[in-house]
This record gives C-alpha cells, sequence and structure tokens, in this order.
C-alpha cells in the first residue's frame, strides 16, 4: 500500500539572522555530538500487536511519544524491517504498553528479537491478552497501556513516523493517588538514553507544570512594578 500524502506547508527558510537580544558569542563549554539521534529523555513503550496468523507480538519503542490532543493520537517511528510494522498495516491496530522497572530486562528482550522467528510473548514469559477496544494485545504484567488505531503514516527515510489514535488509557487501579491521577512513583516507568543506551528510572518531582512558571512570572511581574 502506498503509503499516504501527508500534507507539507511551505517554510520560509532563513539563512541568516542577526540576534537582536542575544549574546552573539557565550563560554565555550558545548561539545558538538553532531547530527545525531540523541534527545533526553525518550520512553521506553512495548508495541504490541498481532501478526496475520493471530499471534501476538511486541517490540521496544524509544524513539516515540504523544503527538495530538484532539483527537488524541500518539506517533511511534518504526523501521520498515520490524515485524511489528508488517503488523500494524496488516491489523491497522496496536496497543502502546508502558512497562515498569521490574521489567526493563522483559522490555529489552522484545528489543534485540523479532517476532518474525519467535513468540516473544512466550520465551519472555509474559502474557497477552485481547485489549478490550481495539484488536491488539496488551501486556498483562505491565501496569499501563494505551488502545491505539493507526491514523496515518509518514516515511522519513529509515522509519516511517506511524501515528495512532489513543481510543483508551488503561491503568492498574492501584497506580492511582488519592486524586486519580497516574502516580510515576508507583508506576516507576522507565526512560532510556540514547546516547549511553541504558535505562534509567524517574527522579523526583521537581514541580507543578503550569504552576511554578505562573508564580514566577507573577513574581517577575511584581518585581517589575517596583
Ligand atoms: C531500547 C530500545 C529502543 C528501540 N526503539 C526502537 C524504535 O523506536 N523504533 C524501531 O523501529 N525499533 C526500535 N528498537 C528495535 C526493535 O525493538 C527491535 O528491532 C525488535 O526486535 C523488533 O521486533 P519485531 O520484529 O518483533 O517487531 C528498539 C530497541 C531497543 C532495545
Amino acid at each position: 500500500m502506498p503509503a499516504k500524502k501527508t500534507e507539507t506547508h511551505k517554510i520560509d527558510v532563513q539563512t541568516e539572522c542577526t540576534p537582536t537580544d542575544a549574546k552573539t558569542a557565550g563560554p565555550d563549554d558545548f561539545k558538538s555530538l553532531g547530527a545525531a539521534t540523541i534527545a533526553h529523555t525518550t520512553p521506553v513503550w512495548v508495541i504490541a500487536t498481532y501478526d496475520k496468523t493471530g499471534r501476538a507480538d511486541a517490540m521496544t519503542a524509544a524513539w516515540a511519544g504523544i503527538a495530538n490532543s484532539t483527537p488524541a493520537s500518539v506517533f511511534v517511528a518504526i523501521r520498515p524491517g520490524r515485524y511489528t510494522y508488517e503488523n500494524i498495516l496488516e491489523r491497522r491496530e496496536f496497543t502502546v504498553c508502558i512497562p515498569s522497572e521490574e521489567y526493563a530486562t522483559h522490555a529489552d528482550y522484545f528489543g534485540i528479537e523479532s517476532g518474525r522467528e519467535t513468540d516473544k510473548f512466550e520465551a519472555a514469559g509474559l502474557t497477552p491478552v485481547r485489549a478490550g477496544k481495539v484488536n491488539a494485545p496488551y501486556v498483562a504484567e505491565f501496569p499501563m497501556y494505551l488502545s491505539c488505531k493507526l491514523k496515518d503514516r509518514m516515511n522519513l527515510g529509515s522509519h516511517f513516523v506511524i501515528i495512532g489514535e489513543i481510543i483508551d488509557v488503561r491503568v492498574q487501579e492501584k497506580m492511582l493517588d488519592s486524586d486519580g491521577k497516574i502516580d510515576l512513583k508507583k508506576l516507576k516507568p522507565l526512560v532510556y538514553a540514547p546516547d549511553s543506551m541504558k535505562y534509567f528510572g524517574v527522579g523526583d518531582e521537581i514541580g507543578q507544570a503550569f504552576k511554578i512558571g505562573k508564580e514566577f512570572k507573577k513574581q517577575k511581574g511584581d518585581g517589575e512594578q517596583k
């Protein structure tokens, strides 16, 4: 199936820029890492699908994130050689499963073996369960998953960016705090560092988003009035 044509927007490329309010030279304490696929941090997601025979497969993806609010959507960059890519095109539905720290080894295993040759769920000793709202499995042992439908895809060269519309988000009830929000200290999601190729846990809470900046803005405003 040919990739659906994606709408493009013309961008005026500015070749030269004279900064008006930025310093033109700063302390030379930056080292260039080149045009690399390094950004901190990336998630550790496990994309689960059924193949054409109905067997469950799962692959780890770190080049992924939330893509849109309405409709709620995710993106995952997948090499077309992955069995998962074939499965997504065939079934048009998948889940994004979020492993907790205790499943780091399983997640890594899902990222080094192909479901084309192996039943990875069986080999890993994990349980595929059919998601309620899409024809795709989720990893029952992981604390959270998103049910997604293939919305679009875009060929960027080595990878296709897969856009999935989020149909439902499910999380184990014990992962919720008293306000019904997901407690990261309980969920313990993994993050991936692409340059060192290491998994990390999530650290301490730093502050409330959309609030600490607002307080800062207010303080600055107050300061300027004086
Ligand atoms: C930490 C980690 C992150 C990965 N991220 C991606 C990714 O974002 N996109 C991708 O195509 N492959 C990624 N991979 C590689 C696939 O998970 C791997 O090729 C897997 O064996 C594919 O399985 P499948 O053939 O059953 O689909 C990653 C692997 C690891 C270990």
